[in-house]
């Protein structure tokens, strides 16, 4: 990553940020309109605050891979219950590249947009990892989803189990043996069915403490 040039160009920003970020919304949503129904219920004056916030800290902390790293991921993870997907990171990144070049003007250079292109590019990479490992059914299994009776099937038999004081171990090699699972496993292998298991028991757990604090 250039990170001088991106530290450099970023300084043109920082002294009038306000008046970035409220750019950079305007051109989103002038941009995108469809993009507008995700932002119903959120303030835009302090949305603009948040994001500038947002970006000074990936700047400032571009040399401290392991800091960016984990706040990226954390952020990805939350825009997943923002309804975020991967065509609206390309919407954003084109309204921030757009929004710089209205900003830096003459400076907007072939070497400074590449530089942004290439951190956009990164930053999203991250903020999607974060996505995928917050929600391991959509992604990690896709395209093999179980259908919504076999997880329910597979969650009950999970449930019973651990109600009669298996252990997780057992439950798990239990379902293994099922005849749906052993199905799963010719189609993805051993290793994601047992990932794909555990979720499944984790979900029947949760299930299974909420059921008792509900009942008590
Ligand atoms: C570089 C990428 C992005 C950064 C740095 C960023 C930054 C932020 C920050 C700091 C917040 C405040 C809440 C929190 O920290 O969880 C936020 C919320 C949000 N962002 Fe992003 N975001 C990015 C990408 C996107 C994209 C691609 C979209 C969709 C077009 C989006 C839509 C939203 C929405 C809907 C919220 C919630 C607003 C609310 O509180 O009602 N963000 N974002």
């Amino acid at each position: 990553m250039k990170i001088d040039v991106l530290q450099t160009s970023f300084d043109r920003v920082r002294v009038n940020s306000s008046n970035f970020a409220a750019l950079f919304y305007e051109n989103l949503f002038l941009d995108y309109p469809e993009v507008k129904s995700l932002f119903t219920n959120t303030d835009i004056k302090k949305q603009e605050e948040k994001l500038i916030t947002a970006l000074v800290m990936i700047i400032d902390n571009l040399c401290n891979f392991p800091y960016l790293e984990n706040l990226l991921k954390n952020l990805g993870e939350r825009h997943v219950k923002y309804g975020v997907g991967v065509t609206h990171y390309e919407m954003l990144g084109k309204t921030l590249l757009k929004t710089l070049e209205y900003y830096l003007g003459q400076d907007w250079t072939l070497e400074v947009k590449y530089a942004w292109q290439d951190a956009y590019h990164k930053i999203t990479k991250l903020m999607l990892q974060g996505a995928r490992e917050q929600n391991p059914w959509e992604n990690n299994f896709f395209p093999y989803l179980p259908s919504l009776f076999e997880k329910l099937r597979a969650e009950a038999i999970a449930q019973k189990a651990l109600r009669e004081g298996d252990s997780v171990t057992l439950v798990k090699e239990k379902l293994m043996a099922d005849y749906y699972f052993q199905n799963v496993t010719e189609k993805i292998g051993k290793e994601k069915t047992l990932k794909l298991i555990s979720h499944l028991i984790d979900e029947a757990m949760e299930r299974e403490d909420h059921y008792n604090s509900v009942k008590s």
